[in-house]
């Protein structure tokens, strides 16, 4: 069998979630490949609403195993949180949820170093979630990073207190910042207690054996493709790959492994954090987006900046991915607009282009528009596709050519069953 990856295209938060909690149905294991507790996915479902930021948004479905790979960062301290609420939502995880012994572990003093980076940027901040993402990266490049597998070996103590020394030798090159590290660290050893009961796994053997025995598994992004450490808007990006290729490293399986490609668009642009976004809408447009789109981080709640749907950025997106399908949600956030916008082009230093510019954030881009009729109704309660108003086909068949992949779901509202298939023959 093959693994069927769905990833974020734009700045992240393009309902990942909500898609993968819609597909996990069909699949027998859901496996997160990369990034931490940066990410906030969003499930809504029998009138209830869930922000998961470690665990895959599997976990609902009964009878399906949800499998957090080699390539996340976990911190002990919001898995366990992310429990409890599992918990008391009586959902049984712990039939259904492994971690691999090969994931990193975020320590109380690469939050404190993310932060410290942070004030030390001052303007120039990545405006990073300040979850610890690129400090423990950059520890599991550096080879001193401290893994899930560490935990069950008589040398842990050992070993935290060394690289938490280092850390603390580290913070201080950077402005003062307050903080309790003996009680961070009480409950943070706490809640690796609680990591312990999960069932480690070596999760490159899980994978590849559950795909030879013909499983279906489906890999489950965090962030978006704009913010991969490679291709992204560098260096306003996080610091894992979000892309296609993040699967094989993040999981363990080969290239040709890899099957359908779902990239997930809104049908306009968020961003939240620092760095350059060339169709963003200061204007009462850009507020209505984020009004009705309710735009605030899931994970930090901070207010997401919104803008037109970026054509050049994600025909690259689509590429770097080799994207086979294509999902628009929040199509319904548009209802009321008079006119709906998407940038073809961009106009760099006098030349029209569709390329990315290699500084992303620095260069003068003016996008170039193409205007589509709004359709200024509610379509919150199409369910086929032929009962879409013109002006939403033909958007959607603009953005199909354009893209040149077949737009097979849309999304017309947050709960689970909010979403139009297209084609469906062609969806997984
Ligand atoms: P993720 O990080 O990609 O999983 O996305 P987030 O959960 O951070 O943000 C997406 C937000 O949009 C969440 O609040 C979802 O409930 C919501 N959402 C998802 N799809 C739709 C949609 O089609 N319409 C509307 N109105 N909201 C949606
Ligand atoms: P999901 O999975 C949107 C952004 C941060 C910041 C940059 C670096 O919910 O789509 P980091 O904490 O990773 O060092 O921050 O990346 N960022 C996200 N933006 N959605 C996310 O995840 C994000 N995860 C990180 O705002 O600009
Ligand atoms: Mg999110």
């Amino acid at each position: 069998m093959t693994i069927d990856v769905i990833l974020g295209l734009q700045w992240g938060d393009e309902g990942k979630g909500k898609i993968v909690d819609y597909l996990a149905g069909n699949y027998d294991i859901v496996a997160r490949f990369q990034g931490g507790p940066n990410a906030g996915h969003t499930l809504k479902f029998d009138g209830q609403k869930f922000v998961l930021h470690i665990i895959p948004s599997g976990i609902f479905r009964e009878g399906i195993t949800n499998l957090i790979g080699n390539g996340v960062v976990i911190d002990p301290v919001i898995l366990k949180k992310e429990l409890a609420g599992l918990r008391e939502a009586n959902v049984d995880y712990k039939s259904r949820l492994l971690v691999s012994k090969k994931a990193h572990l975020i320590l109380p003093t690469h939050r404190l170093l993310d932060a410290a980076s942070e004030a030390a940027k001052g303007k120039e901040k990545i405006g990073s979630t300040l979850k610890g993402i690129g400090p423990t990266y950059m520890d599991k490049t550096g080879r001193n990073g401290l893994r899930v597998g560490d935990i069950y070996t008589d040398s842990f103590r050992k070993k935290y207190e060394q690289l938490r020394n280092k850390h603390t030798q580290l913070l201080s090159i950077y402005p003062t910042i307050d903080f309790d590290l003996e009680s961070l660290e009480k409950r943070w050893f706490e809640s690796i207690e609680t990591l312990r009961e999960l069932p480690a796994v070596d999760g490159e053997y899980y994978i590849n054996e559950a795909l030879n025995s013909g499983k279906k598994v489906l890999a489950e992004g965090a962030q978006g493709s704009l913010l991969d450490i490679d291709f992204g808007t560098y260096p306003f990006v996080t610091s894992s790959n979000t892309i296609t290729a993040g699967v094989c490293t993040g999981l363990g399986v080969a290239p040709q492994r890899i099957g359908e490609v779902i990239g997930i668009t809104k049908a306009y642009c968020t961003r939240v954090g620092s760095g350059a976004f060339p169709t963003e809408l200061h204007d009462e447009v850009g507020a209505e987006l984020a009004r009705v789109g309710q735009e605030f981080g899931a994970t930090t709640g901070r207010p997401r900046r919104c803008g037109w749907i970026d054509l050049p950025a994600l025909q690259y997106t689509i590429m770097i991915n080799g994207v086979t399908q294509l999902v628009i949600t929040k199509i319904d956030v548009m209802n009321d607009l008079e006119t709906v916008k998407a940038a073809t082009a961009y106009h760099v230093n006098g030349e029209t282009t569709s390329a990315l510019p290699f500084d992303f954030n620095c260069e003068e881009i003016q996008p170039v528009y193409t205007d589509y009729e709004g359709w200024k109704t509610s379509i919150n309660d199409v369910t086929d596709f032929g009962d879409f108003p013109m002006e939403v086909k033909n958007y959607i068949r603009a953005l199909e050519s354009q893209l040149n992949v077949p737009i097979t779901m849309i999304s017309n509202g947050p709960e689970r069953t909010k979403l139009v298939l297209r084609n469906a023959e062609a969806t997984v």
